[in-house]
C-alpha cells in the first residue's frame, strides 16, 4: 500500500519532467553502506559492504525501468557510486561522480533516481569517492530486454553475474595514504571472482550450478583496479552474445580478455562430463601472473574439478586480434538511445577530432598521471552545479586542455579541474594515443561510442581509411594497447557534464580523468532535466538560491 503511494507521488513529481517516466515501472532499493571485515585472500581486512554483501547486490532491471535507490552512507567518509555504462540521458545529475554531484556525507542518505532508458545489456556500478573501490561497494547491473523485443538467442536456463577483479589486501585507506604520499599502489595480491578465491582444497562451495544439457548466460565484468584479466572455463567454450550494451555477432571463444570496466555476456552449455569445473580469471600483461578461480558444478555431478587449469594466451597481439573479431550484430533489434546516429555512423561527417595522450610523471616529487599535460583535480563545488548556478568562472575554466596536445615534454604537468567544452550534437572522433609501455583502459560516461580502430604506433589522419565504419561494436569502454592508439566515434547529443576516466583506479585518483561539458545553452527541458529537488549542495553553491529552472 505505502509502496503504491510512493509510486504515485514520484510519478507526480517527475511528471513535469517527462511523461515517459510515468508509464514505466519503478524499482525501489534501499542500500546500507557499511564497513565490514572479510578475508577474501585469507587475510582479514576492512571491506565496504552494501546491505551486508560483498560484492554489492545485483540490480536487475528492464529497459526503461525507473530506478529509485536510497543510499545510506554509514562509512566515516563522503561516498558516491557511479553506474558504469548507464547513459543517464539528460540526467548527469545522477551520474555519481564528484564533478556532477556532492558526495553523500557520512551518516546521511541520498536517493538516486534515474531511468535505464533505451538500453539493454550488462553493466556495473562502483564507488567514485576516494579509493573506496579498493574496498568493495561494486556490483552488477543488468538491463533485460522488454518482452516485446526479440533477443537474438534462446532464453538461457539462468543468468549469472561473474564479477572478476584483481584485489589488494591493503585497505582502501592504506592505499590512499600511499598515493597521497606520492608513491604507487604497486601490484595487487590476488584475483577474486564474486568476492572469493577458491583454495582448491576440495572444500570450496560452487559459485554456480548448471543442469546437464542446459545453456546458461554468464555476464562477466572486470571490476578490478589495475589489471586486464583473461577469463576461461575448463573444458567449455563461450559464445559471445552481448558486450557493454550491444548484441554482437555470436563468435565462439575459448577465453576472453576482459579489460578494466568491461562487461561481456556469453552463453555456456553444460554438455561435458557431469562434474565440477573451474572458471579462471588471470592477470594479463604482468610479469608474475595472479590467478583466481571458482567452481561451476553440474547438478548431480560427480567428481572434483581437474587441478590443471586451461592456459592463458601470451602477449598483447592476441588480445588485439580478439578485439578486432568483435562485431556488432546489425540485424538484431534492441533498444538504442540514438538509432539515427547509430545505424549509419560511418556516413556522418566528423566535426571535431580530439587527440588524447596519456602520461605519467612526478609533480613536486609525487606521482601524477595526466592527459595532454593536464592532471585533473576535483573541485570542492561539483562542476555541474557550478555551471548550473552560473558560477563556473569561480570553480574551473573550460578548455585548459589543448587538442591537439602540446608538443612539450610529457613531464610538464598542470593540475586543475579539467573540463572540455563540446558543442551539443557534434559528431566527434576521439583518438586515444598511448605512448606508455602499459595498457590503458578508458571509459566515457553519458554515452556509448563506436570503437572503430586500434593499431600499434601513432595516429595520423590517413589511418581513417582503416576504420571499421560498418559494424564496430557500440560500447562504453576502450582499451589502448602499449605504444598504440585507438579511435572512437560518437555524437555528443546528451547534455550534461560527463566524466571521461582511466579505469585504472590509481591513474584516475592521481588525475587521469576529465569532464566533457555538453552545454544546454538554451537551458531547455528538452535537452536536460532540472536539478533534482533532493540534490545535495556543497562548496560555493551551498547557500545560494536555486537558479530559475529550465523551461520547455
Ligand atoms: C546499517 O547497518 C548498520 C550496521 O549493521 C546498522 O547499525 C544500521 O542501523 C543500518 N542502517 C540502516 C538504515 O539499515
Ligand atoms: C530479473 O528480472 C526479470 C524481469 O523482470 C525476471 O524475469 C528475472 O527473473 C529476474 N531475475 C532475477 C535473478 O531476479
Ligand atoms: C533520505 O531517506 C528518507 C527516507 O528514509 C527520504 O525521505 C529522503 O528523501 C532521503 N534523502 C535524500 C536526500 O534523498
Ligand atoms: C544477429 O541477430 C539476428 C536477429 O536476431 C539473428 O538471427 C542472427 O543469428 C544474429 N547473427 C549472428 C551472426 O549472430
Ligand atoms: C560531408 O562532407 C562532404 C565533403 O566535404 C560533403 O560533400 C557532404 O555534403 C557532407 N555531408 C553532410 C551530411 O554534411
Ligand atoms: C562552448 O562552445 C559553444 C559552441 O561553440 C560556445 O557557444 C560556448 O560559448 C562555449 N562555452 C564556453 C564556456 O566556452
Amino acid at each position: 500500500m505505502s509502496g503504491m503511494m510512493l509510486t504515485l507521488l514520484l510519478c507526480l513529481s517527475v511528471g513535469t519532467i517527462s511523461v515517459v517516466h510515468c508509464g514505466n515501472p519503478y524499482l525501489f532499493f534501499t542500500w546500507n553502506v557499511t564497513y565490514g571485515t572479510l578475508s577474501p585472500l585469507g587475510v582479514p581486512q576492512q571491506v565496504i559492504l552494501i546491505n551486508g554483501q560483498f560484492p554489492g547486490p545485483n540490480i536487475n532491471s528492464t529497459t526503461n525501468n525507473n530506478i529509485v535507490l536510497n543510499v545510506f552512507n554509514n562509512l566515516d567518509e563522503p561516498f558516491l557510486v557511479t553506474w558504469n555504462g548507464i547513459q543517464q540521458r539528460k540526467n548527469s545529475w545522477q551520474d555519481g561522480t564528484l564533478g556532477t554531484m556532492c558526495p553523500i556525507p557520512p551518516g546521511t542518505n541520498y536517493t538516486y533516481q534515474f531511468q535505464v532508458k533505451d538500453q539493454i545489456g550488462s553493466y556495473m556500478y562502483y564507488p567514485t569517492t576516494a579509493m573506496h573501490k579498493a574496498g568493495g561497494a561494486f556490483g552488477g547491473l543488468r538491463v533485460n530486454s522488454r518482452l516485446l523485443i526479440p533477443v537474438p538467442y534462446a532464453d538461457p536456463e539462468d543468468d549469472y553475474t561473474v564479477l572478476i577483479g584483481d584485489w589488494y589486501t591493503k585497505s582502501h585507506t592504506q592505499l590512499k595514504k600511499l598515493l597521497d604520499s606520492g608513491r604507487s599502489m604497486a601490484r595487487p595480491e590476488g584475483v577474486l571472482i564474486n568476492g572469493k578465491s577458491s583454495k582448491g582444497d576440495g572444500k570450496d562451495e560452487p559459485l554456480f550450478v548448471m543442469k546437464p544439457g542446459k545453456t546458461y548466460k554468464y555476464r562477466i565484468c572486470n571490476v578490478g583496479l589495475k589489471n586486464s584479466l583473461n577469463f576461461r572455463i575448463q573444458g567449455h567454450s563461450m559464445t559471445l552474445v552481448e558486450m557493454e550494451g550491444s548484441h554482437t555477432v555470436q563468435n565462439t571463444y575459448d577465453s576472453l580478455d576482459v579489460h578494466l570496466g568491461q562487461c561481456f555476456s556469453v552463453l555456456v552449455t553444460a554438455d561435458k562430463d557431469p562434474k565440477d569445473y573451474y572458471m579462471v580469471a588471470s592477470t594479463r600483461f604482468t610479469k608474475s601472473v595472479l590467478t583466481g578461480k571458482g567452481i561451476i558444478r553440474y547438478e548431480n555431478g560427480k567428481g572434483p574439478a581437474a587441478p590443471e587449469l586451461p592456459k592463458a594466451p601470451v602477449g598483447w597481439a592476441w588480445s588485439l586480434n580478439q578485439f578486432r573479431s568483435f562485431r556488432w550484430n546489425l540485424t538484431a533489434s534492441a533498444a538504442r538511445p540514438n538509432p539515427q546516429g547509430s545505424y549509419h555512423y560511418g556516413k556522418i561527417n566528423i566535426t571535431r577530432t580530439i587527440k588524447l595522450v596519456n602520461s605519467a610523471s612526478k609533480v613536486d616529487g609525487k606521482l601524477r598521471y595526466a592527459i595532454n599535460g593536464i592532471s585533473h583535480v576535483d573541485a570542492e563545488t561539483p562542476l555541474k552545479l557550478a555551471d548550473y548556478y552560473k558560477v563556473d568562472d569561480k570553480v574551473f575554466k573550460f578548455d585548459t586542455m589543448k587538442d591537439p596536445p602540446p608538443a612539450t615534454a610529457a613531464d610538464k604537468i598542470t593540475m586543475v579541474p579539467n573540463v572540455v567544452n563540446i558543442t551539443m550534437k557534434d559528431f566527434v572522433e576521439i583518438i586515444f594515443e598511448n605512448p606508455e609501455k602499459s595498457l590503458q583502459t578508458w571509459h566515457l560516461d553519458g554515452y556509448s561510442f563506436f570503437s572503430v580502430a586500434s593499431e600499434p604506433g601513432t595516429w595520423t589522419p590517413e589511418k581513417r581509411s582503416n576504420y571499421n565504419l560498418l559494424d564496430a561494436v557500440s560500447r562504453y569502454t576502450v582499451q589502448v594497447f602499449p605504444k598504440s592508439w585507438a579511435a572512437i566515434l560518437l555524437t555528443f547529443d546528451n547534455a550534461g557534464m560527463w566524466n571521461v576516466r582511466s579505469e585504472q583506479l590509481e591513474r584516475r585518483y592521481l588525475g587521469q580523468q576529465f569532464y566533457v561539458g555538453v552545454e544546454n545553452i538554451a537551458r531547455s527541458l528538452r535537452n536536460e532535466y532540472n536539478m533534482p529537488d533532493n540534490a545535495l549542495v556543497c562548496g560555493i553553491v551551498k547557500d545560494m538560491p536555486k537558479p530559475t529552472p529550465y523551461s520547455m
